[in-house]
């Protein structure tokens, strides 16, 4: 650490630049295409930035669970990349789409191979490899995430799966297009199950920048003192969410912000620095490309006010 970066009073940039963002209008509009996710309160903005010294600081809600829905996408990514390895590129690729995130349109001329294991297409496709590989795929994926976030407290909301599902025309057509190209290997039912569950999963600002700690911190380990990632891994998964983390807005996040970092229609949005960070800001109104309004203001502001960036 130099000098300069000795100096940065986190607390206090964090706090400005909350009650400055608090006191501007809140633009955008709740996810509504998920019965569910419409009921939660526009008002809530929590913030929690946790560095690699373990040095924590929370400002608003940031304590409350949200669903963290797409979110959860490099959750799932990084178990089967630790599991299969570089297989996984034989059926997802590493592509920005410029698309939506529950586009259909590259997959007929793509040949069913996703563009990105974070577009709905290619979460569903690492999904089917973490179907395939666990004995009970929803208890076993619950907890190799509750050993990520050292707690007993994550949970999926059934509520929440069950009102995605019952909406969730759009996915299962992709789920079932997918599979006509051979590259689902499961019944697209039960992929479709564990993705509406793993999408509905409730964490709070602070577990989820704890929960991300293995992105931003080599010495990582979890709950059972395993490692994650390696180095290589790890600059990999980072390196799609910098292209790939906020759909057809991957380009302005990075051009604004400057981090990798992931994106939910809960209003989340999860940054990492690696070698110093991770930032979880959770806003529910989204922009019209679904990213969080507030969130993308706040890191924006945290990245300029601290000059520090991955640029
Ligand atoms: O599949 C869906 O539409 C949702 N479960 C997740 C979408 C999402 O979070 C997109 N991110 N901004």
């Amino acid at each position: 650490m130099n000098s300069a970066e000795k100096t940065i009073d986190y607390k206090a940039i964090i706090e400005s630049i909350y009650n400055t963002i608090a006191s501007e209008e809140n633009k955008g509009t709740i996810a509504t295409y998920i019965p569910e996710l419409a009921k939660v309160d526009a008002a809530n903005f929590g913030v929690c930035l946790l560095t690699r010294n373990n040095e924590e600081y929370g400002v608003g809600n940031w304590q409350t669970k949200f669903s963290i829905q797409s979110i959860s996408k490099v959750l799932s990514l990084s178990l089967a990349y630790q599991i299969f390895g570089d297989k996984i590129w034989d059926r997802v690729d590493v592509e920005p789409s410029g698309t939506a995130f529950n586009s259909l349109v590259q997959l007929e001329s793509d040949m069913g191979i996703p563009r990105n294991p974070f577009m709905n297409s290619g979460a569903m496709v690492i999904c089917d490899m973490l179907v395939s590989y666990y004995e009970n795929p929803k208890e076993d994926f619950l907890k190799a995430i509750r050993e990520l976030c050292h707690s007993s407290e994550i949970n999926y909301s059934e509520t929440v799966a069950i009102s995605e599902a019952s909406v969730g025309y759009r996915n299962k057509a992709l789920c079932n297009f997918i599979k006509s190209f051979g590259n689902i290997e499961n019944e697209p039912e039960e992929v479709l199950d564990f993705y509406f569950h793993m999408c509905s999963i409730e964490m709070s600002c602070q577990e989820l920048s704890r929960v991300f700690m293995f992105l931003a911190n080599p010495n990582f380990t979890t709950s059972k003192g395993k490692k994650v990632l390696n180095l290589s891994k790890t600059k990999r998964v980072n390196a799609i969410m910098q292209t790939c983390g906020f759909y057809d807005e991957s380009g302005e996040f990075s051009f604004r912000v400057g981090l990798p970092g992931k994106s939910g229609v809960g209003g989340g949005i999860v940054a990492i620095h690696p070698e110093k960070y991770c930032i979880t800001v959770w806003s529910p109104k989204l922009n019209e490309k679904g990213n969080s309004y507030r969130g993308m203001k706040f890191l924006e502001a945290f990245t300029t006010e601290t000059e520090q960036s991955i640029f």
